[in-house]
Formats: C-alpha cells, sequence, structure tokens
C-alpha cells in the first residue's frame, strides 16, 4: 500500500473554524481543492455537484444572510459576533449544493453520494495542503436559494470551512472499530 497515501486519508479530520487563525488561503489552492472536486465519479456522469465559493470580501453577505434567515430583524447581539469571528477566521466558505439531472435518469441518493464524494476530494486536498476544514449542515441550508441564485433542481446541501491553522490539539474520536464494520463471506 501508498504510504503517503494512507497518511492522508487518516490524518484527514473536521477542523473547525474556531482553531482557524484568519490567513487567507492563495485562490489558486483553492482552484485545486475544487479541481480535484470535479473528478469525483458519478453515475451517467452527471456530476451533479456546485460550488458557490465566498472570499474573503463576500463572506460577510453569507454570513448577514443567515443571521436573517435565523433570527429575522433581531439578531441577538452575542450570535452576530460569534458568527463574525467564525467567519473573520475562516478564509473560504464554499457552499456544497447538488443540481439534481432529469429524476427519472438517476435517483438523488446517488447525486447526493457523488456530491459527497466530491467533497471528500475536497477535504482529502486540504488534508494535504495542511488546511483546515469541515462540512457544516444547519438547518437554514434549505431556506438560501434565493440568496444563492439556485434553480429548482438545485439546493445547498452545506457549507465547507476552510482555514489556515497553527496548531491542533490532540483529539480522541470515539470511533468504532473497522472490524465492527465488516464481514468477510
Ligand atoms: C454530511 C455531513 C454533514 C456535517 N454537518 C456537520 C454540522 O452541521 N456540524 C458539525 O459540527 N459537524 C458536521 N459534520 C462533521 C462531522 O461532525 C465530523 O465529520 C465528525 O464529527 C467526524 O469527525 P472527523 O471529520 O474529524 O472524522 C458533518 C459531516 C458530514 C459528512
Amino acid at each position: 500500500m501508498n504510504n503517503l497515501f494512507n497518511k492522508i486519508i487518516r490524518k484527514r479530520r473536521s477542523i473547525f473554524p474556531i482553531q482557524f487563525n484568519g490567513e487567507i488561503i492563495d485562490d489558486s489552492i483553492i482552484n485545486e481543492i475544487i479541481f480535484n472536486a470535479n473528478t469525483a465519479p458519478t453515475h451517467k456522469i452527471t456530476q451533479p455537484w456546485l460550488f458557490k465559493i465566498f472570499n474573503s470580501l463576500s463572506k460577510i453577505k453569507l454570513a448577514d444572510e443567515i443571521l436573517r434567515l435565523k433570527f429575522g430583524n433581531k439578531i441577538p447581539k452575542n450570535e452576530k459576533e460569534n458568527l463574525i469571528k467564525k467567519f473573520n477566521l475562516t478564509s473560504h466558505i464554499i457552499c456544497i449544493c447538488l443540481e439534481r439531472s432529469d429524476e427519472k435518469l438517476i435517483p438523488e441518493w446517488e447525486e447526493i453520494a457523488a456530491v459527497s464524494m466530491s467533497v471528500q476530494n475536497m477535504w482529502l486536498t486540504c488534508t494535504a495542503n495542511n488546511l483546515g476544514c469541515y462540512w457544516s449542515s444547519p438547518k437554514i441550508i434549505s431556506e438560501l436559494g434565493a440568496f444563492l441564485n439556485l434553480k429548482n433542481n438545485q439546493k445547498c446541501l452545506g457549507f465547507f470551512y476552510i482555514g489556515k491553522y497553527n496548531e491542533l490539539p490532540k483529539r480522541i474520536l470515539n470511533k468504532k472499530d473497522v472490524n465492527e464494520k465488516v464481514e468477510w463471506i
């Protein structure tokens, strides 16, 4: 087995905005991340992903929209401060969207699976480049259609936060042992 490949897969983890350092990632790296996302496998080559990228200039618009959707015009001061802090620490936020093909052609679960594979490619590319990232799926993503200019056959499946980090604390997650997940037949 290729050791580098194993290392990257096993090093992949969620790194959250609060752990980012606020530095901005070069757009060329973001393009590389998206390029790799676009190589994911798809049934009938529908490539059902669509990415809406917010950078250091546009991310404030997304923060405003999230706050509006969550709280209307009565936004609690601490909620606003917390979200702005999170966004300031983040370099880019990619809205992960699904673009459905003809429903008779491919079931939705297959296209969601394909989008998820494209996200895994982004996640692994970030890991290989020592960038932090994670997939966030708050309830309000179902209401982002107008803001993101989504068509009827498109929907948002979450936000992919990407940022640089300095050092990470060690973390132990209680993940099940692989032997609980497999049956050799
Ligand atoms: C489809 C999907 C949606 C997720 N949504 C959230 C979320 O809304 N909030 C969150 O804290 N983590 C979210 N995560 C990240 C998981 O919490 C994280 O992957 C899990 O805790 C395992 O940690 P690891 O990624 O470090 O292995 C999501 C992950 C996936 C795959």
